[in-house]
Parts: C-alpha cells; sequence; structure tokens
C-alpha cells in the first residue's frame, strides 16, 4: 500500500498516539479520505481488544456497503473481513462489527442499549444529529474511538456547529482533505472532476469548505443562458421521458418532456406545457392529452413521471391517456432530495451536456432565475411564488431515473 503525503499525516499522529476521542476526515470529493480512514479503522481495530463490540455506519446500509464494505474487503482481503448485510454485522480480524444504516427507521433505538469499543461514520453530515448524539454516548468503553469522513456542508451544520467549531474544548480531531491531496488519481480525472462543479458546490466540493448556499442556484446558466439554448431540436434524440408537477394555490401546471441522445450523452428539453392560471381537473385531463399526443409524434415516449403528492389527478389522467388510447406509463416522481436534483443539473449544465429548446420560455426562465432560499435550514430553492419552481420540479420528475446512469457516462461515482 501506497500512502499520499496527507494520508501518511494521518497514520502517524495513529502511531504517535495522536488520535482523539472523535477523528474526523473532511474535505473535497475524492481526495482519499475514505481510503484512508478504513486503512486507519482496520489497524485500529487490530490492535484493540477482540470481545468488545464496534459498528460501521453510513446514511444506509446500501451506501454503507457500496462505499466501505467492499472496499474494507478489498484492503484487507476476504480472510481478515467477512460481512453479512441481511444478518447487520461483520467480522474483522476476529472482532464483531456490527452494521447500521443511520437513517434507517429505529435505527437510533437499536444503538441505544449497547456499549461501543470503536465506530466508524461514513459521510457524516448524512446522518440525523439524534443519531450522532447517541452514537457517542455509546462510545464508553475505556479507549473508544471513532473515525468518520464527510464532505463539507452549509456553515449551521449541527456537525460545523457543535463538533468542528469546538474541537479544543472536546475530544476531536479536525482533518481537513483536498482533491489535490491524492496523488493516486489520474490529472485528467481531476481536471474533468472539477469542471463538474460550479457555485456552492464548488466551494464544498472541491475546495472543501463548508459554505452556505446563496444567490443563484444555476449559475453557469444565469451567467450565460443563450450558451445553453437550441432553436430547434436536434435530430439525434433517441427518446423522451416527460415529467409533471401539478399546481394549485398560485403554482402552476407544468410538464416538461426531456429527449436523450443516444448512449444518454446530451440531454435536451424539447417541449413544454406550463398553465398557471386555475383549470378544472377535466380541462387539466385535456391539456395534458394534447401535449402528450403532440411529443409522441414526434419522440419515442414510453414513461411520464407525475407528482406523487395528488393521486387523483394521476389517475384522471391515467384514464384519459387510456380512454384516447395513448400508450404510455404513468409513474409516481422519485422525488429524491431536491439538493442531489439541483446538483445533478448544475453538474450536466457545467460539463455542456444539457440543452433546452428555445420555445421552452418557461423553463428557461425558471433555470435564469432560480435563487437558494437563504431563510431555510436545509439547502432549498426560494420557493415563495416569485419565481417558477413548477418548470424545475416539472423537469427533475422527467429526468430523477435516469441521474445516476447520464453521470456515471463520465465519472466514477458514489451516489
Ligand atoms: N493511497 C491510495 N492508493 C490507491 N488508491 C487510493 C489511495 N487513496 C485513495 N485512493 C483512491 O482514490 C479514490 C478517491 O478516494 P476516496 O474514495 O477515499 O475519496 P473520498 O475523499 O472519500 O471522496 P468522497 O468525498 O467523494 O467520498 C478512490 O478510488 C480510492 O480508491
Ligand atoms: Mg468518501
Amino acid at each position: 500500500m501506497i500512502y499520499t503525503n496527507k494520508q501518511r499525516d494521518l497514520m502517524r499522529l495513529w502511531q504517535q498516539n495522536k488520535l482523539k476521542r472523535i477523528n474526523l476526515l473532511e474535505g473535497s470529493v475524492s481526495s482519499g479520505k475514505t481510503w484512508i480512514s478504513l486503512v486507519l479503522w482496520a489497524f485500529w481495530i487490530a490492535s484493540m481488544p477482540k470481545n468488545k463490540p464496534y459498528l460501521m455506519c453510513a446514511k444506509s446500509l446500501t451506501t454503507l456497503k457500496r462505499n466501505c464494505l467492499m472496499l474494507l474487503e478489498e484492503l484487507v482481503g476476504g480472510k481478515n473481513f467477512t460481512y453479512s448485510i441481511t444478518a447487520k454485522e461483520g467480522k474483522l480480524f476476529g472482532r464483531t462489527i456490527l452494521l447500521e444504516g443511520a437513517n434507517d427507521a429505529r435505527s437510533e433505538s437499536k444503538i441505544r442499549g449497547i456499549s461501543l469499543q470503536g465506530a466508524y461514520c461514513d459521510e457524516l453530515t448524512q446522518f440525523p444529529e439524534d443519531f450522532f448524539t447517541m452514537l457517542l454516548s455509546r462510545l464508553r468503553i475505556s479507549g473508544a474511538k471513532l473515525i468518520a469522513t464527510t464532505n463539507p456542508d452549509k456553515p449551521s451544520h449541527w456537525l460545523k456547529t457543535q463538533y468542528i467549531d469546538r474541537a479544543k474544548e472536546l475530544d476531536f480531531l479536525d482533518l481537513k482533505f483536498l482533491i489535490d491531496d491524492n496523488t493516486t488519481l489520474d490529472p485528467e480525472y481531476v481536471k474533468n472532476i472539477k469542471l463538474e462543479y460550479t457555485g456552492v458546490f464548488y466551494e464544498r466540493f472541491i475546495k472543501g469548505e463548508w459554505r452556505a448556499a446563496e444567490g443563484a442556484i444555476y449559475t453557469d446558466f444565469t451567467n450565460n443562458p443563450k450558451v445553453f439554448q437550441l432553436d430547434a431540436p436536434p435530430d439525434d434524440i433517441a427518446f423522451c421521458t416527460l415529467g409533471m408537477d401539478f399546481g394549485g394555490n398560485g403554482s402552476a401546471h407544468a410538464i416538461v418532456c426531456t429527449g436523450y441522445s443516444r448512449g444518454l450523452k446530451k440531454v435536451v428539453v424539447v417541449d413544454e406545457y406550463y398553465r398557471k392560471e386555475v383549470i378544472s381537473p377535466l380541462q387539466l385531463e385535456r391539456d395534458t392529452v394534447d401535449f402528450v399526443r403532440r411529443c409522441k409524434s414526434r419522440y419515442k415516449i414510453i414513461d411520464m413521471y407525475c407528482d406523487s403528492a395528488e393521486q387523483v389527478l394521476i389517475k384522471g389522467i391515467k384514464n384519459a391517456l387510456a380512454r384516447e388510447k395513448i400508450p404510455i406509463n404513468v409513474h409516481n416522481a422519485r422525488k429524491g432530495a431536491i439538493i442531489d436534483r439541483i446538483r445533478f443539473t448544475a453538474s450536466v449544465m457545467a460539463i455542456g451536456r444539457f440543452f433546452v429548446v428555445k420555445k421552452c420560455r418557461h423553463l428557461i426562465d425558471a433555470f435564469s432565475n432560480a435563487v437558494w432560499d437563504g431563510k431555510k435550514l436545509d439547502d432549498t430553492r426560494l420557493d415563495d411564488g416569485s419565481v417558477n419552481v413548477d418548470s424545475l420540479d416539472a423537469f427533475e420528475y422527467s429526468i430523477e431515473p435516469y441521474m445516476k446512469d447520464i453521470l456515471n457516462l463520465n465519472f466514477l461515482r458514489k451516489d
């Protein structure tokens, strides 16, 4: 194993007995935090009592497996580390390791009764604060330690205000890793990954800074909207998906038709429907049928994703489409975390793979004017009726099922 200089610094702290009770490796993406944290975890555990319990957790068991357990197995070998996700348990150098997902229902109550010798947390900012507080109170065996990794978040995040800012008064080690510290990476990969992030995401995920999200969201689009606009749809659209957001209370009904070139190389919004005034469900059904028919006459479309909050309207639309014999699968939209959807869109824009046809003026307007809501605790878009988030939601519903695949094309990335 060859360490980067930064990783060697960490291992030296361990050898010199300078680790603290809580040890946090924070900073940019791909900076080598998870890799070295697992090496350290394995070495440390091998030096600790055999008959005491240890815990490894990430936001879910699936993420834990994908980001950590598979790599740990690779690093120490299948003889020294075995695990079962269904049994939620592993053995590392003969020590029992409990496995938990911090966001899984009842996870906090699961760890409530136990005393731990050690704990490992991947992507700590994604944990509920309650879970982490409980976890720390469980580390009550003499010499107990916690090793965690994370990317930075907003400065008001609990991990920053309650721990990092109080590192001196707590028994807490905070080590910053930057992408340029990871000298094992191909420089071309580093160059590309830096291009993929803009705005607040660049500050956090590349520069490794705790930054608040403020001002324009899609900075590239806001600064230079023309670059993303096409006069007409390109002729290499392989298929399209539709996303629909329902209006009410001053918001609009919006449907966005998103096209994908072969191999998902390019994302092009080719058509939109937008209606803000109050209309009857029957009118909405008629409008939807017309719009879907128009899109299907030009493109191959199999799936439509609708805001799941409106089951009655969805049912009506499904029936109307069936009555008109328009074959399309109408699904509930996934509605994953908004921050992930925003990050995705900002990325495809930044790497030059996103376009919108000029006539979709509502979506263009929405991208140009979207701003962060500085008043909210979480990173969210301003949604006070002054800007159009309906078209953005509709666009995101249309593309959500393909987000991971699209980004995976260019870059190795975790979820
Ligand atoms: N010393 C090393 N030797 C070989 N490969 C390494 C080393 N350190 C890191 N890597 C590789 O570099 C890549 C990024 O490392 P890692 O996943 O640990 O980064 P990270 O800081 O946890 O990133 P993120 O914030 O995105 O989770 C991985 O593919 C990892 O296997
Ligand atoms: Mg990591």
